[in-house]
């Protein structure tokens, strides 16, 4: 089978996830035709191909602007095709399953049957830092589940996630933060370290980033996406409003997975119960 994958990443954890379950898709005899979402190139329907993937970052309980955009301009479904969802998120909190609703529903509307939906922690590109053990141990924790997830996509199921009104309400009130972003956005500065690389510039995503001879100019199409300030070689991008969430520097996924003592404080133990059940999954099923 030939499945096709559109993937809105920021800062390339989506993108990685993403990656690994093509792999595993591809030990299964099917392969996997990625196309980024990105301002500078467009991405072909999905004509012929039975199986979608949707993969994108969850932006504050919430699906990015662009994977929005990009779903409501898909044509009709034509023929059954199935549709997954992945996300993934720097949180293992059930907030996050409202990120699945809208698209979810522009899909229906268009024909399409959404079959199920995989949440993967992947380390925050906003808010603070997570330590590189811990991003080590949610790559390791993703890798682990994804066998069983490309089983599931390869035989044509999966299940997807109910969302409780609690959720719902958040979820729609921080959409605010989607309305807001252009405005912010036009206002990222840099400091006096920037040396005009221009890395900002070509991976922002959206092209809403300009070099001048001053540095870089920054646009009103910002999604937030935190590929900037995340990238920036001399951390030299300042996020206004958000500045006090900015996180630099590409994680290293490399070394040991953080144990369950490093494991970081904030939302410990949603952590803990995330990592363990994939783990002790996963060790039952290598013992069956
Ligand atoms: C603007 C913004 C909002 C975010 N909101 C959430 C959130 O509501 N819940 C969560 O768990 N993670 C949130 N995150 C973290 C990302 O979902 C997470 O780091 C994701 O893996 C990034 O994927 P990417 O590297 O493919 O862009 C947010 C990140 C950004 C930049």
């Amino acid at each position: 089978m030939r499945i096709i994958a559109y993937c809105f990443s920021g800062t390339g954890n989506t993108k990685r996830v993403l990656e690994a379950l093509a792999k595993e898709l591809h030990r299964l005899g099917h392969e996997v035709d990625i196309f980024p979402l990105r301002e500078d190139c467009t991405p072909p329907p999905p004509n012929g191909y039975r199986t979608i993937l949707v993969c994108y970052p969850v932006h504050a309980f919430n699906t990015p602007t662009p994977m929005l955009r990009f779903l409501k301009g898909l044509p009709r479904a034509y023929q059954y095709t199935s549709v997954y969802l992945l996300r993934t998120s720097g949180e293992p909190l059930n907030f996050n399953r409202a990120a699945g609703i809208t698209p979810k529903r522009i899909l229906k509307g268009k024909g399409y049957h959404v079959k199920g939906e995989f949440r993967y922690v992947m380390p925050y590109n906003i808010i603070f830092r997570h330590s590189d053990g811990m991003a080590v141990r949610m790559l390791r924790a993703a890798e682990r589940r994804l066998p069983a997830d490309a089983r599931l996509i390869a035989a044509g199921k999966g299940t997807l996630d109910r969302v409780g009104p609690v959720s719902r309400l958040v979820s729609f009130v921080l959409r605010i933060e989607h309305v807001a972003m252009p405005f912010i956005g036009r206002r990222f500065r840099v400091s006096e370290a920037c040396i005009g690389c221009g890395l900002c510039a070509s991976s922002c995503p959206q092209g809403n980033i300009r070099m001048e001879a001053s540095g870089p100019k920054f646009g009103g199409n910002c999604v937030s996406c935190m590929s900037c300030a995340f990238r920036c070689p001399k951390d030299a991008i300042r996020i206004s409003l958000l500045d006090g969430w900015r996180v630099n520097g590409e994680y290293s996924f490399e070394g040991d997975p953080a144990s369950d003592a490093e494991i970081c404080r904030y939302c410990h133990k949603s952590y803990v119960r995330y990592f363990h059940s994939i783990e002790d999954n996963a060790q039952e099923t290598e013992q069956t």
